[in-house]
């Protein structure tokens, strides 16, 4: 995610680049094959954490996911599927946390050669599969078996924010769903968008348009990305958006899946909001989740 208070490389959309979802698609995958350096010094701790039998995910998306051992009416999660799963550490982490076999899908095929790496150093029983994920291909093991589905069907942390079709995501997520299947997503919350810090850590409002729709960007927020080899003027443009609420939950409900659950959550999943005092934190929703069902 952008920071617009670090950048000067942000502007909204222009009308010609809306128009084109899948270029805007095309475009961030440059960005985050750009940006998949900085996730190359991470992968280190990736395969010490892993092969610990560790899980990167956190307590509240725990708490979403349950005991996968013991999920699908007693049968255990066979597959779970992660959707936009960059280099593959929380993928790996389904895995520990007791899915069979688990099949990550990104369009970066940077960050997937790492995650096939992370693959060779820890034995994990994993697919990787490169598509814009609109594109989701309906065999999605090698085995020719058609129309793929997962118990778990998993995705999040700074994943929607890239994508600029929802009604399209929100089909992919329900074909991709077992019949006893459950969808878990736990995602930025849009309201971090209007957040930030002033200098003494207490939350100021930020000039974001939240009903601005897509704009675009280069360079990264320090706390995440940071500087890349790559200078910042040289850096493809990506394009994001705080996708609303309403719009998540509309486009989900559109495609027939059932909500269980949706609920915002203080937590700063990507230390995007650091510099705010201990005791201001946990008043403004940095995160939701939304849990949900095929719905038939
Ligand atoms: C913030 S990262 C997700 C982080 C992830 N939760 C992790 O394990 O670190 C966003 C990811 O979405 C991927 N992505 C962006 N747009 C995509 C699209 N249209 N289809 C598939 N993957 C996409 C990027 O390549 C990147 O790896």
């Amino acid at each position: 995610m952008t920071d617009e208070s670090e950048t000067r490389n942000v502007r909204p959309a222009t009308d010609v680049e809306r128009s084109d979802p899948r270029a805007m698609h095309a475009a961030n995958r440059a960005a985050w094959d750009q940006a998949a350096e900085r996730y190359e010094g991470w992968f280190d701790e990736a395969v010490a954490l892993i092969r610990a039998g560790g899980s990167n995910l956190f307590p509240v998306e725990h708490d979403l996911i349950g005991d996968l051992r013991a999920a699908n009416g007693g049968a255990g999660t066979g597959r779970a599927i992660h959707l936009q799963c960059a280099a593959g550490r929380d993928t790996l982490s389904l895995w520990n946390l007791g899915a069979r076999e688990v099949v990550g899908i990104d369009i970066s095929p940077r960050m997937l050669e790492l995650a096939a790496r992370l693959t060779d150093a820890t034995g994990a029983p994993a697919t990787w599969i490169e598509a814009d994920v609109l594109d989701t291909p309906h065999e999605l093991d090698g085995t020719g078996e058609l129309d793929g589905t997962g118990d778990l069907v998993y995705t999040g942390r700074g994943a929607i924010i890239w994508l600029q079709d929802l009604d399209a995501w929100a089909a992919v997520l329900r074909r991709l769903l077992s019949p006893m299947g459950r969808l878990v997503i736990f995602d930025g919350h849009p309201a971090e968008w209007l957040f930030d810090a002033d200098e003494e850590g207490r939350w100021i409002a930020t000039d974001y348009d939240y009903f601005g729709g897509a704009e675009a960007s280069r360079g990264w927020a320090p706390e995440y990305i940071d500087h890349l080899s790559v200078a910042e003027d040289d850096q493809s443009w990506k394009f994001a958006r705080a996708w609303t609420l309403g719009e998540i939950v509309t486009a989900l409900l559109g495609a027939g899946l059932r909500l269980e659950t949706v609920a915002e959550h203080p937590v700063d999943w990507w230390a995007g909001h650091r510099d705010i005092r201990p005791e201001l934190r946990g008043r403004v929703p940095l995160s939701f989740s939304i849990t949900a069902t095929r719905g038939d």
